[in-house]
């Protein structure tokens, strides 16, 4: 049989196809399940051995020029679908650019940036959790079951429904479940940060329902309130960017770290503005609270599933609100929520001024 002319024709109809559907019938008219090459490649298993050797490789040859083609064809029409696309979407790039740039950085992400900045420079990782939490993590695994007092003093915003498994679900009152989440999802050893919003129901000058803190936690072996007492004290020089910081760590409580410790730090007052640094026993100084913080409970540890004998550790946690307004000068914690653009071209951050250790965390370079 003469496949010379048959292939001629496919070829000159695959060289004439002029949109990629034509050419996709044509695939399924040639070498499709039913098509006339396929056909003839079925014929073989009928010829004899002879016949077979002198046809097989005529019409495997047919096969293979056409589909080549058919190939080749499909490139040429993809491209050219292409250029016409690209001729046809084009792009003014003479609009003129705004006479300004315009938004800055709020504060709080400004102060969220240069805690990682501090922190990831002594190893520590970024963690986050869910606002929306259970009341398991949020307060019965850091050792305030059911019952205890300090469940009352944290105004929680709790949801009408329970979660599938029967608990309570709630705003997080404080970053300090992202400790439990932490734990149980990462094992130990264990350094991190976890900034974010909490909740309660307050509202005045110094509390709005909404606001942000940064929770710490380090679980290794061995570790004690020497190294809580220098991690404190290393970030708070960073971040105030002055080294006459000096802390005061007073005994406290709370359900989740024993021991427990509250740290201040001294500042004094200049231009009616705390000014963070010296010794608040200073002539013209005073002490103020910055941080709340101790050793992970045993208990803690052994609710996110660690053996508290053979891991131990420190967590702290303190209001970024709070630090950002001490560190910038802000006097009304309300500005922060108001979007009042011209409160945040005033306190706002250049998106451009990234955080460094080496070029000052807070100030441009
Ligand atoms: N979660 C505590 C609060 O919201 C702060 C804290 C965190 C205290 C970690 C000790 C350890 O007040």
């Amino acid at each position: 049989m003469d496949y010379a002319a048959t292939g001629q024709e496919a070829l000159s109809r695959i060289a004439g196809a002029c949109d990629l559907e034509t050419l996709e019938g044509l695939r399924v008219e040639f070498l499709g399940k039913q098509g006339s090459i396929s056909g003839l490649l079925k014929t073989l298993g009928k010829l004899s051995p002879e016949e077979r050797k002198e046809e097989g490789p005529k019409i495997h040859g047919l096969r293979e020029s056409v589909s080549e083609a058919l190939a080749a064809r499909k490139d040429a029409l993809e491209s050219a679908a292409l250029e016409a696309r690209l001729a046809a979407e084009t792009i003014d790039l003479s609009l003129p650019a705004p006479e300004a740039p315009r938004g800055s950085v709020h504060p709080i992400s400004q102060v969220m940036d240069e805690l990682a900045e501090i922190f990831a420079d002594m190893g520590f990782a970024v963690a986050t959790g869910p606002e929306i939490e259970d009341d398991w993590h949020n307060f019965t695994a850091l050792n305030m079951p059911e019952t205890h007092p300090a469940r009352a003093m944290h105004d929680t915003f709790y949801f009408p429904d329970k979660d599938d498994e029967g608990r309570d679900m709630l705003l997080r009152t404080h970053t300090s479940p992202v400790q439990i989440r932490a734990m149980i999802a990462k094992g130990a050893p264990i350094r991190i940060i976890a900034p974010g919003r909490v909740y309660r129901s307050d509202s005045d000058a110094t509390h709005t329902p909404m606001f942000h803190q940064v929770e710490g936690l380090v679980i290794d072996k061995g570790i004690h309130l020497g190294h809580l007492k220098w991690t404190l004290e290393t970030f708070l020089k960073a971040y105030f960017e002055r080294d006459d910081i000096v802390l005061r760590l007073r005994p406290s409580y709370f359900p989740f770290t024993e021991p427990s410790v509250e740290v201040d730090v001294g500042y004094s007052q200049e231009n009616g503005r705390r000014v963070v640094g010296g010794s608040g026993d200073a002539p013209g100084h005073a002490w103020m609270e910055v941080l709340g913080s101790g050793m992970v409970n045993r208990r803690v540890i052994a609710a996110a599933g660690l053996d508290p004998d053979e891991w131990q550790g420190f967590a702290f946690g303190t209001g970024v609100d709070r630090l950002a307004m001490l560190k910038y000068g802000m006097d009304d914690l309300r500005a922060f929520f108001d979007g009042d653009v011209r409160w945040l071209s005033h306190y706002g951050f250049s998106a451009l001024d990234v955080p460094t250790l080496a070029g000052g965390v807070g100030t441009p370079a």
